[in-house]
């Protein structure tokens, strides 16, 4: 089978974790701090502060901009149940605004209808590795004076006109194993507001400020050292990973017609943490021929969020077309950095041939 996705370990990660474990100094220190900076440096923004997951990121971003009970959040319903249920964990309601069908993410000229005196927040997510029109975004925020926190859980490196996505607000960043970098487990927040940063270092450690002093409600949402050495030598090698996925998107999408291949909007670097075509015939039947064949096709997702049974059950009744349409079409399929020409071949030939 050509697997969906494929964590790149090499001897390098191998040293790095050896040497940590070696150092004697294994929860969050020095590694964690150097990690941070550097993947500051990469999102062009001022501060980042490592978490235990990306879905850790999103909760301890929402409580740093004070989100709580009472308080609604919109974003996309056509993404992994995380962005969502981070909003829930903090008491807050999200709300749903449907996608546009070209990008799959978050369609802004709906998002004025929903804002309410309750909105706090927009929290758009960049599905697949593409950028959300962050443009349209930040100036809807500017004038309803909402939050931007960015789930960039997918789109470590995704740029508009060279603007790389974590740096337009919140960000947050998963390394889960099929992401395009990964700790194994680990997330990071990234933003350019200096209180904000302040919570967000605050929440994730108990709230303390200093050894048993506590300052705020805070849980351990901390990363370790061994993550931390993890993806201080994962980041060093992303950008040639991105070019591979970039390349292997290329080849995919220009040698296959029977299927809408990605679309990505001029001057938008989509990093192609996945790549999704559409088929709008008989779905399950082409996921299940090209399973069959040897390629590991995925869908993401085959439910939106909405129509999921915890969020029907707590009420949420929406009808969101685009969605419900792309969770019937999208099909994944292998795009990561290590598929070899022959593997590129045997996809583009079995996907032809539905
Ligand atoms: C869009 C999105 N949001 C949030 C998450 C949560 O990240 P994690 O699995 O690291 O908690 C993920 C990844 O799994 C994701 O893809």
């Amino acid at each position: 089978m050509i697997p969906i996705s494929k964590p790149q370990i090499g001897e390098e990660e191998k040293r790095a974790v050896l040497e940590v474990l070696d150092s004697g100094q294994l929860a969050q220190g020095p590694k964690v701090r150097e990690f941070e900076e550097a993947f500051a440096a990469f999102c062009g923004v001022r501060h980042a502060i490592a978490t235990s997951s990306g879905t850790t990121a999103l909760v301890t971003a929402l409580l740093a901009h004070a989100i709580g009970p009472g308080d609604e959040v919109i974003t996309s319903p056509f993404t992994f149940v995380a962005s969502a249920n981070s909003i829930l964990s903090v008491g807050a309601r999200p709300v749903f605004v449907d996608i546009d069908g070209r990008s799959y993410n978050i369609d802004p000229d709906l998002i004025e209808d929903r804002i309410t005196p309750r909105t706090r927040a927009l929290l758009p997510v960049h599905l697949y590795g593409n950028p959300c029109n962050m443009d349209a975004i930040v100036e809807i925020a500017e004038r309803h004076g909402l939050a931007v926190i960015e789930d960039a859980c997918q789109a470590h490196g995704a740029a508009i006109r060279g603007q790389r996505v974590g740096s337009y607000g919140t960000g947050c960043f998963s390394f889960y194993p099929s992401k395009n970098m990964t700790t194994a487990e680990g997330g990071m927040i990234t933003t350019n507001d200096e209180t904000i940063a302040e919570r967000a270092r605050l929440i994730r450690n108990h709230g303390q400020s200093q050894l048993y002093l506590h300052q705020t409600m805070g849980y351990n949402f901390r990363m370790t050292e061994l993550q931390a050495a993890l993806g201080l030598v994962q980041l060093r090698k992303l950008p040639s990973w991105t070019q591979k996925r970039i390349e292997n998107a290329a080849y995919l999408s220009h040698r296959l017609s029977n299927v809408v291949t990605p679309q990505v909007s001029e001057g938008y670097l989509h990093v192609y943490h996945q790549y999704t075509v559409r088929i709008a015939h008989d779905r399950d039947g082409a996921l299940e021929r090209l399973n069959q064949a040897g390629i590991g096709a995925r869908v993401y997702y085959p439910l939106p969020v909405h129509q999921q049974p915890l969020y029907r059950q707590l009420g949420f009744q929406d009808s969101l077309p685009v969605a419900e349409t792309a969770s019937q079409e999208v099909l994944s399929l292998p795009v990561h950095p290590a598929l070899s020409e022959e593997e590129l071949d045997k996809i583009v030939s079995e996907v032809s041939k539905l």
